[in-house]
This record gives structure tokens, sequence and C-alpha cells, in this order.
């Protein structure tokens, strides 16, 4: 590598629609706009391999209503606001519950398999906050399986075009014309990206009539993480940047039960919650089914109430993990069911019809993220979001168990009919510069990047955790201070890379979930402060 190498820009390039990302969000709105009109380029971009997302590591499936002799669209929605705490919105909930099952019909159309049981019909699982049994499952595997539809539809369509390996930095708004842009500014506008070619170091301008960004999550931000390391809340990151809205980022949800593995790997491991919905307990070293203590629904309890419970019996226990027992199961039903995760337990020397299987909570899904209306707009002009990236009101203060699969594919759906309305009104924007490029040295010592990585890591997993307080949550802004300055001093020196550019983001993501979780002065839904237990009577999203 040598330094002082000035990195160019390439010309301008101009589509239609303009999408970042390509998990379930950015894949369905794709292949929606490109059927529906074919006149128009629909451009993907991502940053590594196109299959490489949180999508592809859902297990437990995705929630909708489909035996309607039992379930109802009332009751999802009652679970979906249960589990809200008070935050969700109410209309918002009822658009993804009962259009929910229409999405998914169509992804099965276009050829993603659930499974099915002996009488041929959709073989429903359950999970934790949910009163019936709904979730549309491929084995332990659905999100591999409806990556795997979404992928191979896309690349038959011919106005679809993926660019993989390219890393998107920024989008572009009236600000890069050199106008004053800021929190209050009205109507800013999105013009599309500027996006780093991973192969030729090239920065190029990609211009858009409209964009989409559907980067999914931030658990990166973790040091324990169900999230692959692709998921460094770039797009959440990049809208706060612009001066757009976002919301409800104090609320990160942990999944009580990732695999407790010794060696250590990044990232865990899940064990999906659907195993205690087939019913799997959750019990101590002693073998005490410890989650009867703290609700009558015991392991199959809401997600926050478990990884609270098990947070709190490993301190008071002095322990590392607890357990999940499944040795009471049958064991080629499990198998049939489980087949990744029985076979990872086993490759760590665990055999989960013999031994309990160690588990422990790690960062899972962000709730929060850039506001969107019912149409998926941001408060950018121009500008949509779609999947984990976002908050639309549907989770409110916490995530039901999979119904963030079935929320992307609601609001692809309705992207797609807000684009078609707009996009022949709108035409490229005229006069925007080639990124300005000020960094000229490559980074001497990488190393410094990959310890800021594992600091950020460790300040948000000991202050900003399952359980808050003031004290902990002003250590991290302090010490999140310290990181930000020295990144942005190697920011504005170095040339731009993508392990920059998501250090940089998630020193941003971090520091707005513990600014948002300053500003929450009360305990609800996922966000718990022992210096506010209680709930407030008012009920406020958290806006920044
Ligand atoms: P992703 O699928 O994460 O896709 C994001 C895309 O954006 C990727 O292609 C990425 O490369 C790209 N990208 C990001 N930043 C950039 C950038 N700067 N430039 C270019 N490209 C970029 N939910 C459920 O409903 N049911 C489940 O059973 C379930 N199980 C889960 C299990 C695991 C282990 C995990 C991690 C999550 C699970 N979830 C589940 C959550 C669910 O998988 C995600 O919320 C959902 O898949 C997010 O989809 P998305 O399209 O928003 O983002
Ligand atoms: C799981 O399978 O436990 C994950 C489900 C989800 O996150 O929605």
């Amino acid at each position: 590598m040598c330094p002082n190498v000035v990195q160019k820009s390439r010309p301008i390039i101009k589509t239609d629609v303009l999408v970042v990302g390509s998990g379930i969000a950015g894949l369905t709105f794709a292949i929606k706009m490109a059927k529906k009109r074919p006149d128009l380029e629909i451009l993907v971009l991502t940053k590594t391999d196109e299959r490489e997302s949180n999508t592809r590591y859902a297990q437990g499936g995705v929630a909708a209503v489909w035996n309607f002799e039992v379930d109802t669209y009332e009751k999802h929605i009652a679970d979906t606001l249960d589990a809200g705490d008070g935050l969700c919105d109410e209309e918002i909930v009822s658009i993804v519950v009962k259009e929910g099952p229409e999405r998914v019909k169509e992804i099965i159309e276009w050829g993603a398999r659930f499974d099915k049981n002996q009488k041929d019909e959709y073989d429903l699982g359950k999970e934790g906050g949910h009163s019936e049994f709904r979730i549309l499952h491929y084995k332990d595997l659905t999100g591999w399986e409806m990556q795997r539809t979404i992928s191979d539809y896309a690349a038959e369509l011919p106005n679809i075009k993926i660019l993989e390996e390219y890393y998107a930095i920024d989008i572009i708004t009236q600000h890069h014309l050199g106008r004053i842009v800021n929190r209050v500014t009205p109507n800013i506008e999105c013009y599309g990206v500027y996006a780093l070619n991973k192969e030729t170091r090239e920065i190029e301008t990609f211009l858009a009539r409209s964009t989409v960004l559907a980067t999914g999550g931030a658990g990166q931000v973790y040091k324990a993480t169900t999230n692959p390391v692709i998921a460094t809340g770039d797009g959440i990151a990049m809208v706060y940047r612009a001066n757009g809205r976002l919301e409800n980022m104090e609320f990160v949800q942990f999944h009580p039960t990732s695999l407790f593995n010794p060696a250590g790997e990044n990232p865990s491991f899940l064990v999906s919650e659907a195993v205690r919905g087939f019913g799997g307990l959750l019990r101590d070293r002693a073998e005490v089914e410890f989650m009867l203590k703290y609700d009558e629904r015991g392991s199959l309890a809401p997600r926050d109430i478990v990884a609270r419970a098990i947070d709190k019996e490993m301190k008071e226990q002095g322990e590392e993990h607890m357990y999940l027992d499944c040795r009471h199961l049958d064991k080629d039903k499990f198998y049939a069911h489980f087949p990744t995760i029985y076979d990872k337990c086993v490759s760590i020397g665990i055999d989960p019809m013999k031994q309990m299987i160690p588990v422990v909570p790690a960062c899972h899904y962000l709730c929060g993220g850039i506001q969107t209306d019912e149409m998926g707009k941001t408060s950018i002009f121009n500008l949509y979001a779609a999947g984990e990236c976002t908050s639309t009101g549907l989770h409110g203060a916490n995530r039901l168990a999979s119904n963030s699969l079935l929320e992307a594919m609601v609001f692809a759906h309705r992207i797609h009919l807000a684009v078609d309305q707009q996009i022949d009104s709108v035409t490229h924007k005229e006069g925007i510069p080639a990124w300005n490029a000020k960094g000229t040295t490559e980074p001497k010592e990488l190393v410094l990047m990959t310890q800021s990585h594992k600091e950020l890591k460790e300040i948000m997993s000991s202050y900003v955790g399952i359980v808050r307080s003031n004290v902990r949550l002003k250590r991290s802004l302090d010490r999140l201070g310290l990181l930000y300055n020295e990144t942005e001093d190697l920011y504005r020196d170095s040339m731009i890379s993508p392990q920059l550019c998501e250090l940089r983001n998630l020193i941003t993501i971090a520091y707005l979930i513990t600014k948002s979780a300053s500003i929450r002065r009360e305990s609800r839904g996922l966000h718990f402060t022992t210096d506010f237990p209680k709930l407030l009577n008012f009920v406020e999203d958290s806006i920044l």
C-alpha cells in the first residue's frame, strides 16, 4: 500500500431508482418496482456479497395471521402492542398485520418454501409474546430461504441491476451544492449517494430520481451480537449526518438466547426463540426453571422480560450463562425443525438431547432508526427507507418476535406504490459535484481502527446494555467523545475505506443510542434504567 495517493472520483452515474441494500427490504422493493415499472432502471448497491445480510440469518420465521379458524388480526395486533409497551403507532400496527399475509403469499408465489405438516398445511410456530401459532418458517433457516428467493427472482428481472462490493458513504443533499442544511431546514432533498467502489477504490456519484435506504441494523456496536459484520448502522448514520429525523434509538433488543461459546465468535450464534416455542425451557445450573419467578408465561415471555431475567440471574448467581433445556424433546422432530442449531451445538461439544444448551443474551435488533411515515417516506424529500434501519411505528419500545421480516415486506410494497406515484415528476439534479476527497494518506496503522472498534463495543456492552443507569450512560458519552474526536481526525486525513466509514458510523450509532437513553427518564420496553425504574404516564417517541 502506498501512502499519499489521491483518491479518485469517477463520472456521475444516473439511474431512475437507487436502492442501498440487498436484504429482504431492498430486494423486495426492487422486485416490486421493477415489475410495476419495466420502463425504469432499478440499481441496487450492496457493500459485500448480495446475499450477505441480517435477512440471511433469520431463523424463527415470519409472523402472519394464517389460520383464521383460531387466529385473528386483532390478536396479532394486541400482541404487537403489548410487546411495544405503549410506543407503537396503532395505525401502522394495523397496516402491517392486515397487509402482512398478502406479502407472505407473494413471496411464496416467488418461490419461497415454508415448512408444511402432514396435512399439507403450513406448520405454524410460536415465539415469545405471541398468543397464537402464526410463525411461518423454513426449518431454522427461514432467512436463508427468503434471501435465496428474492436474490434468484431479482436476477431474472432485466431492469434490476445489482452492484456488489459498493459501499455507500453518504446521501447527497443540497449540502453538497454548498447550501446550509441543518436540523430545522425544511425540504431537505436527496439526489442519490456517493459510494466507494471497493475494487477500484474510486468514489462514484450515483444520482437517482428516488433513493431507498435498506441498509439494515447496527448490532456490531455491541461485543456480543447475533448480527453479521455488515450490520454497522450505515444508513441511519448517513441520515443523521444529512440532518434527517431519527427516533427511538434507545430501544435495542437483546435476544435472550445466543449460544454461549467459550471460544468467542462474531457474530454470536442464535438459538431461535422457536426452540422455546417448541417446548425448550430455560433453567439455571441447578435446573430450576427460573423464568416462572418473573412472568407467568415462563420461558415464552416477551424478549425484554426474558433477557433481563437472564441478565439478573447471571449477575446474582455469578454465572457466565444460563441454560436452555431440550432434553425432554423428541430428537427426530427437534432435528427436523432445527438442524442448524443441533449441528452447531454438536460442533462445540453439546448434544442438545443429552446436555442443556448454555445460552446468554446478545444484541439482536434495533427497534429505532430512520423515522418513516405510512408510505416509507423519510423526513428527507425523495428518500425512502425500509427494514431494520427504520422506525416505522410498528415495534414501539420492543419488537414482537418475527415481526421484522413482515414489516420489511409490507413497507417495501408501500414504498413501490409511493415511488410509482411520484417519480414521473422528478428529474435528476444537475450540478452535483464529484466527491471531495480531502484525505490522501493511507491509514498507517490499521490496528488503530480495530482497537477503536473493540473499545466502542466494550463501552456499549458495559455501560449501555440491558440494564442502564445515569452514571453508566455518562461514562459512555464521555468515552465516546474521545473515540469520536480520534476517528474524525483519522477520517479527515485518510483515504476513505469501508472499515473507517463503518467505525465512524458505529460511533454515531453508539452516541445516538446513549443520548436517546439518557433523554428517556423512565423504564419502558427494552430501555431499563435503575435511576428511573418505573414507566411514566405520558408516552413520547424520542426524536433526534
Ligand atoms: P439486511 O437484511 O441486514 O440487509 C441490509 C443490506 O444493506 C445488506 O445487503 C448490506 O450489505 C447492505 N448495506 C448496509 N450498509 C451498506 C452500505 N453502506 N452500502 C451498501 N450496502 C449496504 N426477523 C424476523 O422477522 N424473524 C426471524 O426469525 C428473525 N431472526 C433473526 C435471526 C438473526 C440471527 C438475526 C441477526 C436477525 C433476525 N431477524 C429476524 C431480524 C431480521 O432478520 C432483520 O431485521 C431483517 O432481515 C432486516 O432486513 P433488512 O433488509 O432491513 O436488512
Ligand atoms: C428467533 O428465531 O428467535 C429470532 C426471531 C426474531 O428475531 O424475530
